[in-house]
């Protein structure tokens, strides 16, 4: 059975038990400051877990990406050792929030397992928590598991509910024990049963993990039980395919075969179980769907996990000998392999080469070096690396510390961690900010299981009366009242204010009754579908959950926002249309005073392409189309062309937002009635804001009156300054300019003509002390360069010569002095200009045959100059 037949397979059969099918989600979670990246099938439903979130089916199943490096489940540097580690890795699950629980869960697992995959039961073995006698109950007396195959996993990993049977998403949030399958690849394979000394071998392979999520884990560890028992299924695809295609390493399946394959030509490598092979195999998955995904490589958090894999697969290319580029061109293969479960990686194809040709590139310049380095270190260091050189290959050669580690075990060493850790301290306080998310909104279960979603009247109104307060909370626990000049979060039953989110600020304005007024300085979600109001109340009696409130929004700054959030649109729109389909969203800020879109391109944008993309906009406006609303089903949305944003969460039911034939987006924000009413599109800025990511910043509307406005006002001052009528303004500015070069040109040669006329009467004067010609002379106007040539001059006239020059100008001094031919090592011209400056409250120094410096324009200066020749006579006599 093929890869792709499975599944098929496993989502036909779940979809006969009820379960509604959903896509995978991103790798990168959305809104969960807990986690990197999505690590398993359930985090996409954690939120409906604890109970803040609500979906319209208690029955689900997927086939998820997930990505286990860095974090709290990382496989990274497995990957290559055993037969069925990966980084990234596609899980199918099938879940149930507090419908079926145990027996239900396990019975489906074993008829889907031994019905539909004929897998025969005595190669199965389970494992169940030590203390969960109902699974154990369940496994042996209804489905006829016998004992000897059943075993029960205890804490063993070091703490209470630290089990390989105890299942957590990460360090808090969801949790439960859970029951586990094995699959027996025969005696012929080393390794023991699950539970024996050693079950780490590849003989028996977990396949399928079937969790009873019933606590939610608090930071200090705490368990406190879920609102409703769920079930959370977790199936390796790979696994499952290596037992149906009766291999034993997930390596050896019909997809893996063709990426390594492929790699071998690449690295023209003949052996095809050469484990870089695999490994280049394994990353070559995990980096494209994370660019897929929008992560690009960096120095600090997703990115960086996305940079430590790419280099791993290219010291791996390196290791076989390959001394160019090479990984991106295993992109092709993988489309080719999984482009039509993905269609997204299809679509991106081009753009995931471009980001790891320019990383490749990149480090390739510096991993021969580094090789070479390491080499050294090694041969000096004994066992164990020291810290600080692998704080030297990290920092000057780009080797992340875990590919420093990787190469020392190759060769029997380790590395010193603790010193490493030292020697980056810094850099990791930058990292652990990179991944130190605060969330903003937090619910409290109870709450939100009391209450309903709320209710958004915001597209129609701004403003609406007799609101209820139905919930308030602060600091993230829920309170009943409000007293005067305290704040709070808000919940409304029906509100017309809009929750920040898809980049749209959340509305200001005020809630109101009779005894006073909550002045709302910011509205946001809280678990995914409540309306919090932020802000402090003002009032006679404190405002009580209950209590019914008229809110009015600030229609001033919510009109001004929808502006730009249409213009957005368009935006996108057009930047796909004129730089290609490869842009997509990166961020977007939807402010009242202006727009901010980041999204993936390379390059600059061009003032031409850039020209092109604003007039396109600005002809959409003209065009005045409806902006027409639909509220549609997710796949009908898609399927009617609309584009949904990355690292955006939709529900079964979506938003569709068309204008005219030029933008279709999925998008829950507000919007104009029709383009026109953007009035005007001005960009003010474009720029790169990291590998890859460009920035624009436009204005809309009256702001982008203001700002054309400010620039006629700019336009017409310097048409002033240059008596210009505005049209001509650069002609005339380009003449001045040119005057003023040829002036300055001008000027250059009469100075050099000046100081050429100079010298020679200087050097007739010029006093004889034993052969070497002694000169120290005030002359006007000239500035420091000047005086050099004249000294250079004079040098040159007189072969054996002590020169000072003293340029006056504007009250100051500038001394230049030269020492040639036979006077040199008999005196410095350091110590001429010094002597000098010493006595006109200056300094100097230099070079003891060229020296500078300066003071003041002193009435006693012919005095000083007179004696300064008599001073370097002495020092030339002695
Ligand atoms: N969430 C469970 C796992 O990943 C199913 O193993």
């Amino acid at each position: 059975m093929k890869t792709a037949d499975i599944r098929a397979a496993f989502l036909d059969y779940f979809r006969t038990k009820d379960h509604t099918i959903v896509p995978s989600s991103s790798l990168v979670p959305t809104n969960d400051p807990t986690l990197l990246f999505t690590n398993s099938g359930m985090v996409q439903f954690k939120n409906v877990f604890l109970g803040s979130e609500k979906l319209s089916y208690v029955r689900a199943a997927d086939v998820q990406r997930c990505l286990r490096a860095g974090g709290k489940h990382n496989d990274l540097d497995s990957v290559g050792y055993t037969a069925r580690h990966h980084t990234f890795f596609e899980m199918l699950g099938n879940w149930s929030f507090g419908d079926y629980f145990k027996r239900d869960a396990i019975r489906y697992a074993w008829e889907l397992l031994t019905g539909v995959f004929k897998l025969p039961a005595d190669k199965l073995w389970v494992t169940v928590y030590h203390t969960d006698d109902e699974a154990y109950g369940i496994w042996n007396k209804e489905i006829g598991v016998s004992a000897e195959r059943i075993v029960r996993i205890g804490d063993n990993k070091g703490a209470p509910y630290a089990s390989d049977n105890f299942w957590q998403m990460a360090d808090t949030g969801p949790c439960g024990p859970c029951t586990e399958i094995f699959y027996d690849h025969g005696p012929e394979i080393a390794g023991g049963p699950p539970g024996s000394p050693d079950e780490d071998g590849d003989r028996y392979i977990e396949i399928w993990n079937l969790v009873f999520m019933q606590f939610d884990r608090a930071p200090d560890g705490t368990l406190s039980p879920l609102p409703a028992p769920c079930v959370d299924t977790g199936m390796g695809l790979e696994r499952l395919a290596a037992v149906l295609q009766h291999v034993h390493s997930n390596y050896e399946i019909d997809l893996f075969q063709h990426l390594i394959q492929i790699a071998a030509e690449l690295t023209s490598t003949k052996d095809l179980a050469n484990k870089s092979l695999r490994v280049i195999a394994d990353h070559i998955r995990a980096c494209s769907f994370l660019i897929v995904d929008g992560v690009l490589p960096s120095n600090e958090g997703r990115g960086y996990v996305l940079r430590r894999i790419i280099r791993r697969a290219l010291r791996h290319g390196w290791m076989l000998g390959v001394r160019g580029d090479f990984f991106w061109k295993m992109v092709q293969p993988l489309v080719e392999e999984m482009g039509s479960a993905y269609p997204e990686l299809a679509a991106k194809q081009s753009f995931v080469e471009e980001a790891l040709r320019t990383e490749e590139q990149r480090f390739g310049e510096t991993l021969e070096h580094g090789m070479r380095v390491f080499d050294e270190v090694a041969a000096k260091s004994g066992k164990t690396i020291p810290g600080e050189d692998a704080f030297r290959l990290y920092d000057t050669y780009g080797f992340p510390v875990d590919l420093t580690a990787d190469i020392a075990r190759e060769r029997g060493l380790s590395v010193d961690m603790e010193g490493f850790d030292r020697a980056m301290e810094e850099q990791k306080e930058r990292g652990r900010r990179g991944s130190n998310f605060q969330a903003k909104g937090l619910m409290p279960a109870e709450l939100a299981s009391q209450l309903k979603p709320t209710v958004f009247l915001g597209y129609e109104t701004l403003s609406s009366q007799g609101c209820k307060v139905v919930g308030m909370v602060r600091e993230g626990k829920q309170i009943d009242q409000v007293a005067v000049g305290e704040e709070a979060l808000v919940i409304l039953d029906r509100t017309p204010f809009y929750a920040e989110s898809g980049g749209q600020v959340g509305d200001t304005g005020a809630l109101s009754n009779a005894s006073g007024s909550f002045e709302v300085s910011d509205t946001l979600k809280m678990g995914g579908v409540f309306f919090g109001h932020a802000g402090r109340w003002q009032g006679a009696q404190p405002l009580r959950t209950g209590d019914l409130v008229d809110a009015a929004v600030d229609a001033t700054r919510r009109q001004a926002t929808v502006l730009n959030h249409s213009a957005t649109h368009l935006l996108h729109a057009a930047l796909r249309d004129v730089l290609g389909a490869h842009v997509t969203q990166k961020g977007s800020l939807v402010a009242p005073d202006r727009l901010r879109f980041d999204f993936s391109h390379f390059k600059p944008v061009s003032r031409e392409e850039l020209a092109r993309i604003e007039a396109m906009v600005n002809a959409e406006v003209r065009r005045n189309a409806e902006a027409e609303v639909r509220q549609m089903a997710y796949d009908d949305a898609i399927a009617f062309g609309a584009m949904a944003l990355f690292g955006e969460k939709y529900g079964d039911e979506v938003r569709v937002l068309k204008m005219g034939d030029f933008s279709t987006e999925l998008c829950g924000g507000t919007h104009v009635g029709r383009t026109g009413d953007i009035g005007l599109f001005k960009i003010v800025s474009e720029a790169g804001v990291a590998s890859g990511v460009r920035r624009i910043e436009a204005v809309t509307g009256t702001g982008a009156l203001a700002y054309v406005a400010d620039e006629e006002r700019r336009l017409g001052e310097l048409s002033q300054l240059l008596s210009s009528n505005g049209d001509d303004v650069a002609e005339k500015l380009r003449q001045v300019l040119d005057r003023q070069k040829k002036l300055e040109r001008e000027l250059e040669s009469l100075r050099a003509k000046a100081a050429g006329s100079m010298t020679g009467d200087l050097a007739s004067s010029a006093k004889d002390v034993g052969g070497i010609k002694v000169i120290a002379a005030r002359l006007e106007g000239l500035d420091a360069k000047a005086l050099r040539d004249g000294v250079d001059q004079l040098k040159q006239q007189l072969a054996d010569c002590v020169v000072v020059l003293a340029g006056a100008a504007d009250g100051r001094i500038s001394l230049v002095a030269g020492v040639h031919g036979k006077a040199a090592g008999r005196i410095k011209a350091g110590d001429v200009v010094a002597y000098v400056a010493g006595q006109i409250e200056g300094k100097g120094g230099g070079r003891p045959d060229m020296a500078q410096g300066g003071g003041l324009d002193k009435p006693q200066l012919p005095d000083i100059l007179t004696g300064t020749v008599g001073w370097i006579g002495e020092q030339l006599a002695g």
